[in-house]
């Protein structure tokens, strides 16, 4: 069985009279500890299919079934549920909270545990400041976003990302506002996080460099799977190189805190 198992996927968004076929019948199979690239000119289909792999929205028909749990036609506080316990997202613009320090952005998420209870805030702390640690923030828990580089909101949004512990991390264009020495630090995290502790990867990119770095490349035009291309395994070498085991502490159970929708981000 694997991790994410998409049947004839499609998503109409209904537009007044007008609908948008937006996923026109998409099949496909991710495998636990999986790194796949998800590509396509814009308007394919690449951020609906990530929302729908991501719990953000259901499909309009077809099925999903994510780690043995049909999830295509739950409501959104169940779809909450399973986001908390599974997901962590990462988005091109950071989405971090314009006046909060690294380390308050990292604790957000361990606000409520799944059953209501808190986390002690000791533990919180001690949790977001390991995360910071793993992508290599830890000199900077305290700066605000405007007091940090792109790629390093990019890294503290990976943190808050990590620190609930999550299977699958979706990134849609995580280094599409950074230059290119920013880029490969931020891909050197995901590669930690990816082959230290086997967390499956799915990303949206335009950048045939970065998606060179996925197993596997899902190609969408007009809402459909065009070209699957697998890629060869990185060296061993390289691997190696980025094999970093990820804190203990990290794999405890709690909820996510998405950001208020009214805040400021940047
Ligand atoms: N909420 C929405 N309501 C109506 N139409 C939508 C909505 N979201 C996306 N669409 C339409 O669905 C199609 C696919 O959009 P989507 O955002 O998935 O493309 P994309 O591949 O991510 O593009 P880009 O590379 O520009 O981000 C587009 O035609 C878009 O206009
Ligand atoms: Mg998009």
């Amino acid at each position: 069985m694997s991790l994410i198992e998409i049947r004839d996927l499609t998503k109409v968004y209904q537009m007044g009279e007008v609908e948008v076929h937006a996923l026109n019948g998409v099949s496909l199979d991710i495998d636990q500890g999986e790194w796949v690239a998800i590509m396509g000119p814009s308007g394919s289909g690449k951020s609906t299919m990530m929302h729908i792999i991501g719990c953000l929205d259901i499909p309009t028909s077809g099925s999903y079934i994510l780690d043995g749990v049909d999830v295509s036609q739950m409501v959104e506080s169940q779809l909450a549920a399973v986001r908390n316990h599974k997901i962590g997202f990462v988005f091109q613009a950071y989405n971090l909270l314009a006046r909060t320090s690294a380390i308050k952005q990292v604790m957000l998420p361990m606000q409520y545990s799944r059953d209501g209870s808190r986390v002690p805030r000791a533990e919180r702390r001690e949790r977001a400041e390991e995360a910071l640690e793993v992508v290599g923030m830890a000199d900077r828990i305290n700066h605000r976003p405007s007091e940090l580089s792109g790629g390093e909101r990019q890294r503290v949004a990976i943190a808050r990302a990590l620190v609930t512990n999550p299977s699958i991390l979706m990134a849609d264009e995580p280094t599409g506002n950074l230059d290119s020495k920013s880029g490969i630090e931020v891909m050197e995290v995901f590669h930690r996080l990816h082959e230290g502790r086997g967390i499956t990867v799915v990303m949206v990119t335009h950048d045939e460099a970065i998606s060179a770095d996925a197993e596997r490349v899902i190609r969408l035009f007009d809402g459909r799977i065009e070209r699957v291309d697998r890629n060869g395994l990185r060296s061993e070498v390289e691997s190696q190189k980025s094999k970093v085991g990820i804190p203990a502490q990290l794999m405890s159970d709690v909820g996510v805190v998405t950001p208020d929708k009214g805040s400021e981000r940047c």
